[in-house]
C-alpha cells in the first residue's frame, strides 16, 4: 500500500509537469484527491489496516499530499503567468501599421460665405438679426412700399402659400421686423442673412437662394455712409485695391436707389470674360430707405434717416471662388465641395 500511495504521488508530481492549462491542473487535481480519486481511494482502505500499520500509513500519505499540494500550488502559478503572456501576446498592437483615416465633414462654401460676411460687418458694429421665411403679404411687399397693385411685385415670381401667405422673395422683410422690434431705441444697425425663394431656375438662379440685408437706421445717416461701409466691406470680402461705384436704380424700398458695382476680381478693372469688358461687377442693390418704409417700422422720417443693402450669397460665392455654374452650389457632390 506504501507503494502504491508513493507510485501515486509520482505519478501525479509527472503529470502535473506536463500538463499545460488551469483547466488540465483542475481535472488531475479531481482525479487524485476528488471524491473518487485515486489517493481518496486508497484512504478509505486505511480502515482495513492494523491499529500499528496504521500510524506509519497515515505519515505517508499526509507526506504525499503535502508534496503534491506544494507542487499544485508552483505549477498554478507558473500556469498563470503563461496564460497571461499568452494572452498579452494576441493583444498585442502593431505601431508601424498605417491609420484609418478618419472622414470628417466641413462647412459648405455657402455657409462659409455667409459666416465671413457676419464676421466683416460684426467687426463695423452691425448686429445679426433674423425674420421667417415664411412671410406674411404685408412684411415681405406691402410695408416695403408695394402696395398689392403695385407693377413691381411682378419682378418677383413668387412662391404664395395662400392669398395672405408666402415664402419671402428676399429679406428685406427683416427690415421692417427689426425696426418694429427695436423701437424707439437707436441706431438700428443689423444684417439679416437668410434662405429666400422665387420662381427662377437656370445657371445663375436657383429657386431656393440666400440673401443678406443689411439695414442701418439712425438720426444724420447719410449716402455717403452707405458707400463707405459697402466699400470697407468690399475690400475686405474681395481684396484691399477693390473700389465700389453706385449706380443710380430702382427699388420701391429706396430712395434714391443704387445698384452697387465692384472693380472687377479678376482684371483688376481693365477689362475681362467675367465682367465682360466692362471692368465692374454688379454685386448688390442698396439704397436709401423710402420715408414710408421707415414710418412703416414705427420711426418718424423726419426724426432719422437710413440706408439699406441686399446681397445675393450665391453670387459672392461665385465670383469669389469663380464658379460659373449656381447649381454646383445645391448639388452636394463631394469632388466639388472638398475644393473648399
Ligand atoms: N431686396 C432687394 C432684392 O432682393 C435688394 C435690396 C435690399 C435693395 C435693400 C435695396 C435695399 O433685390
Amino acid at each position: 500500500m506504501k507503494a502504491e500511495i508513493q507510485r501515486i504521488g509520482e505519478e501525479t508530481l509527472r503529470e502535473l509537469k506536463e500538463l499545460d492549462g488551469l483547466e488540465a491542473l483542475q481535472e488531475l487535481k479531481v482525479k487524485v484527491l476528488g471524491k473518487k480519486g485515486s489517493l481518496t481511494a486508497l484512504l478509505r482502505q486505511m480502515g482495513s489496516l492494523s491499529p500499528e500499520e496504521r500510524p506509519i500509513m497515515g505519515q505517508v500519505v499526509n507526506e504525499v499530499r503535502s508534496r503534491l499540494e506544494q507542487a499544485w500550488e508552483e505549477r498554478s502559478a507558473e500556469l498563470d503567468v503563461m496564460s497571461l503572456q499568452k494572452r498579452l501576446a494576441t493583444e498585442r498592437i502593431d505601431i508601424t501599421l498605417p491609420g484609418v483615416r478618419v472622414a470628417r465633414g466641413h462647412i459648405h462654401p455657402l455657409t462659409q460665405i455667409v459666416q465671413e460676411i457676419e464676421d466683416i460687418f460684426l467687426g463695423m458694429g452691425f448686429q445679426i438679426a433674423e425674420g421667417p421665411e415664411i412671410e406674411t403679404d404685408y412684411y415681405n411687399f406691402e410695408a416695403l412700399n408695394l402696395p398689392k397693385d403695385h407693377p413691381a411685385r411682378e419682378m418677383q415670381d413668387s412662391f404664395y402659400i395662400t392669398e395672405e401667405i408666402l415664402l419671402r422673395t428676399h429679406t428685406s422683410p427683416v427690415q421692417i421686423r427689426t425696426m418694429e422690434k427695436l423701437f424707439p431705441r437707436l441706431p438700428v444697425k443689423i444684417i439679416a442673412p437668410g434662405t429666400v425663394y422665387r420662381n427662377d431656375d437656370d445657371a445663375t438662379h436657383s429657386p431656393m437662394f440666400h440673401q443678406v440685408e443689411g439695414l442701418v437706421v439712425d438720426r444724420g445717416i447719410r449716402l455717403s455712409d452707405l458707400k463707405g461701409i459697402l466699400l470697407n466691406f468690399s475690400r475686405q470680402m474681395f481684396g484691399e485695391s477693390r473700389e465700389i461705384r453706385l449706380r443710380p436704380s430702382f427699388f420701391p424700398f429706396t430712395e434714391p436707389s443704387a445698384e452697387v458695382d465692384i472693380s472687377c476680381m479678376l482684371c483688376g478693372g481693365a477689362g475681362c470674360r467675367l465682367c465682360k469688358g466692362s471692368g465692374w461687377i454688379e454685386v448688390l442693390g442698396s439704397g436709401m430707405v423710402h420715408p414710408k418704409v421707415i414710418e412703416m417700422g414705427g420711426y418718424n422720417p423726419k426724426e432719422v434717416t437710413g440706408f439699406a443693402f441686399g446681397m445675393g450669397v450665391e453670387r459672392i460665392a461665385m465670383l469669389k471662388y469663380g464658379i460659373e455654374d449656381m447649381r454646383l452650389l445645391f448639388d452636394n457632390d463631394l469632388r466639388f465641395l472638398q475644393q473648399f
